[in-house]
């Protein structure tokens, strides 16, 4: 038995955990669902966005199913984003993030990458200052954080191989051509590390040379690795490429209990209209089946998500009309 909290958290995080949790249900595995609060109406009501109690849940938990939360672009005394606090506090220094294409007119064809993002240094350090007029943040960029995300990209790289029968590649992405010494030693981490995997095919790329390649060529790219903002950017820019933000899925691993959540925010421009689109919290569930063991039911899911956008039927963002409901019973009746 595996116990999974769930923490819906702001907007159409709390449409599609709900959703998803019930598409879990219809699966009848051998789980237990825990649900905790966060996110900034819970900071509002309680002070914290990640209140004790929640952390406790999480971390006696199997696995954490996360939505989305609100985070204000403005200094708010006391609030910290709840996911970067789990992240941070669970040392979950990988996220994983697949791209691939998805049947209907809103996905290119022929795509099947993924993006291994460093998860807990880089320019998300928190190590911002004010200096009068100007203002610094530090890139923390360190050997043991380089190392241990590219040797996750690489056994990812071997996994995703031996699945597939296609030949690793691994494009190790950087900017070390200006950020000499940061991304000088990312790249120095990356290179010896992978050298470590010689059946994996190994090349480079500079960010923007990949953003680029990204858009133009796609279909020839296997497993990125990058460092935390690189990551970030170019995770939403590839998402585009097979529908948009609400079809992303994403795994946190590390330590401490793994963390799977859409790519997605809150989305408080449809929060509350019930037409959230539900397939990047369903991929990231599917995600989490296959950490917890649950092959054959990750495997299940995965294919009634994509028979149902085969059939036509699809949210708005993806050219649709079906309401989350709509989609949500679809895939039920197809897992029954
Ligand atoms: P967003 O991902 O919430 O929305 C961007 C655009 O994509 C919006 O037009 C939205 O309607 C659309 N969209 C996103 N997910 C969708 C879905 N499932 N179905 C249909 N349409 C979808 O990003 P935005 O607007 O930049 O940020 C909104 C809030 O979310 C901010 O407070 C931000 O801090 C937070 N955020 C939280 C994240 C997290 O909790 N991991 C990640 C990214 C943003
Ligand atoms: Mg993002």
């Amino acid at each position: 038995m595996k116990t999974i909290c769930l923490i819906p958290g702001d907007g159409i995080g709390q449409e599609v955990i709900p959703a998803a949790a019930e598409v879990l249900q219809a699966l009848k595995l051998d789980l237990t669902f825990v649900e905790a609060q966060a996110g900034f109406a819970c900071f509002e009501k309680h002070g914290s966005a990640l209140p004790e109690d929640s952390l406790a849940l999480a971390r006696r938990s199997d696995a954490v199913l996360f939505g989305a939360t609100s985070s204000p672009s403005t200094i708010v005394a006391g609030y910290r984003s709840p996911i970067l606090a789990l992240r941070r506090e669970f040392d979950l220094y990988a996220n994983l993030r697949p791209v691939f294409s998805l049947p209907g007119s809103f996905s290119r064809p022929d795509i099947d990458l993924l993006i291994v993002r460093e998860n807990t240094e880089g320019l998300y350090s928190g190590r911002e200052y004010r200096d009068g007029d100007a203002a610094v943040a530090e890139r923390v960029i360190s050997r043991q954080g380089s190392e241990r995300i590219v040797r996750i990209a690489c056994e990812q790289a071997m996994a995703r191989s031996k699945a597939g029968g296609k030949s690793p590649r691994l494009t190790i992405v950087h900017k070390a051509n200006v950020l000499k010494l940061t991304d000088g030693l990312f790249r120095e981490c990356a290179l010896k590390v992978a050298a470590e995997f010689p059946e994996i095919q190994v090349n480079e790329s500079l960010v923007d040379a990949a953003a680029m390649k990204l858009v133009k060529a796609p279909e020839s790219l296997d497993v990125l690795v990058t460092t935390n903002l690189f990551g970030d950017i170019l995770s939403d820019e590839a998402s585009a490429l097979v529908g948009g933000l609400g079809v992303a899925p994403s795994a946190n691993v590390g330590k401490g209990s793994p963390v799977f959540e859409p790519v997605h925010g809150s989305a408080p421009d449809i929060a509350g209209q019930g037409i959230a689109n539900p397939v990047g919290a369903l991929l990231s569930s599917v995600m989490m089946l296959e950490t917890l063991g649950f092959t054959e039911a990750a495997g299940r899911l995965r294919q009634a998500v994509l028979d149902t956008l085969a059939t036509g039927l699809c949210t708005v963002d993806l050219g649709g009309k079906a309401s989350t409901r709509q989609f949500t019973n679809a895939v039920i009746n197809r897992l029954n």
